[in-house]
């Protein structure tokens, strides 16, 4: 059946690249390193792309472009490579697109490595970046360089939620002949579609929604076309970036359920996210499905639906938030998001812990912010956990 012309939930269950075998109704593993040929010239065909077919796992396996190709037929791109960790997706995208003397523009608050590696790493190898609020078009107008070769955006970003219009975003870039990748990871490609919306290139964290399971680490870069394509995938094959097929399997396996968990998880989310607003412990809710979010109509103009993730702000600040995350009993106090499990963390006193106060308030990393991951368990439970723990602020 040609996928590409099914709906979003049968493309979740029946796209993909592996040949059925033996009549098996799920792809076998082809956990393996190398490939055998059939004699010296099938080798020489294979290597010199005169023919297709595997050769090695690190240039290609078939549970890995049969992750590849169902992602690439959801996020409607060109075509897709699959990596060993959302991070080495990131890595993908800087050194397939960037080198000595360009300059990249991203948003402040994107994910912490993934600034974090281009404002000590890359500098090395002459490449400039500048991060700034890119929920304001004008900053991003304000911070293009002639040498700007790349808009990196992060929407929702993490934890502060804000939005970058992404539709915008782009055509100021190609104005510019600058490319546009966008992380996707928060929404996935159920809520929202950065290739559709004007974006060049999607990049996830599959460790999150796309998985699901809290079982794997991995990433995805999904491109719009093949010249962009090509670049990614020499990085990908000679840096080393491939996932392993188990972990692509496991992958794959958990996509097919994204849509349900999504929208269980998001039905979940609003109630919520409506009880904390009304908490009396809670100053304010950062949630794209309560009527008091900022960016309301950017909700409305690309996103398919709120999604799952939030923060809130304690009133009782640091201590506050050090009392609630000791006192969770059915959330995991655990980093990461996008699982099944409602996952709870408390960003200043974990994972922004390293910031002096003045960075973390610049970066919208308060005192008593808590993000929440909310996941597909009753919500009468996550809520008398949440409250139970919230007695102790
Ligand atoms: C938005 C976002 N992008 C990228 C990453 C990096 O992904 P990974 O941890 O799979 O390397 C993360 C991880 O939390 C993330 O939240």
């Amino acid at each position: 059946m040609d996928t590409k012309k099914t709906g979003f939930n049968s493309k979740l269950i029946h796209s993909g690249a592996v040949e059925e075998s033996m009549g098996s109704a799920v792809s076998p593993i082809y956990q393996t390193s190398t490939f055998k040929f059939e004699d010296a010239d099938q080798g020489a065909r294979r290597f010199q792309g005169k023919e297709g077919g595997y050769i090695y796992t690190r240039l290609g396996n078939p549970n890995l472009d049969d992750l590849a190709t169902a992602l690439t037929d959801l996020e409607e791109g060109y075509g897709a490579v699959v990596t060993s960790s959302g991070m080495a997706a990131v890595n993908d995208v800087y050194m397939a697109l960037l080198g000595s003397g360009d300059h990249m523009i991203s948003h402040n608050a994107v994910y912490g490595p993934s600034r974090g590696i281009m404002e000590t790493f890359y500098p090395k190898y002459g490449v400039e970046s500048t991060f700034i609020d890119c929920s304001d078009i004008e900053n991003i107008k304000r911070s293009i360089k002639p040498n700007t070769r790349l808009l990196y955006l992060e929407t929702p970003a993490n934890p502060t939620l804000k939005l970058t219009d992404i539709e915008a975003a782009s055509k100021l870039a190609h104005e510019h002949n600058i490319l546009v990748c966008v992380d996707n990871t928060f929404c996935s490609p159920y809520l929202q579609k950065p290739l559709k919306l004007g974006a060049d290139i999607v990049l996830h964290s599959m460790t999150k929604f796309i998985n699901g399971h809290a079982d794997i680490v991995g990433g995805a870069v999904i491109a719009k076309t093949k010249e962009i394509l090509d670049k990614l995938v020499y990085v990908m094959k000679n840096v080393g970036f491939n996932m392993d097929p188990h972990q692509a399997w496991l992958t794959r396996r958990g996509l097919k359920t994204m849509a349900i968990r999504i929208e269980r998880a998001q039905e979940n989310a609003i109630k919520v996210a409506e009880f904390l607003e009304s908490h009396p412990k809670v100053k304010w809710v950062l949630y794209p499905g309560l009527d008091s979010f900022p960016q309301k109509d950017l909700v409305e103009k690309q996103m398919a639906g709120p999604g799952a993730m939030m923060s809130f702000e304690l009133k009782g600040g640091i201590v506050a938030g050090k009392q609630v995350m000791d006192h969770v009993k059915l959330a995991l106090l655990a980093v990461s998001l996008g699982g099944i499990e409602t996952l709870i963390q408390h960003p200043a006193s974990m994972t922004h812990a390293v910031l002096g106060q003045k960075e973390r308030m610049e970066a919208g990393i308060s005192d008593g912010l808590v993000r929440l991951s909310v996941g597909i368990e009753d919500v009468e439970d996550i809520i008398t956990d949440l409250d139970q723990a919230l007695s102790f602020a």
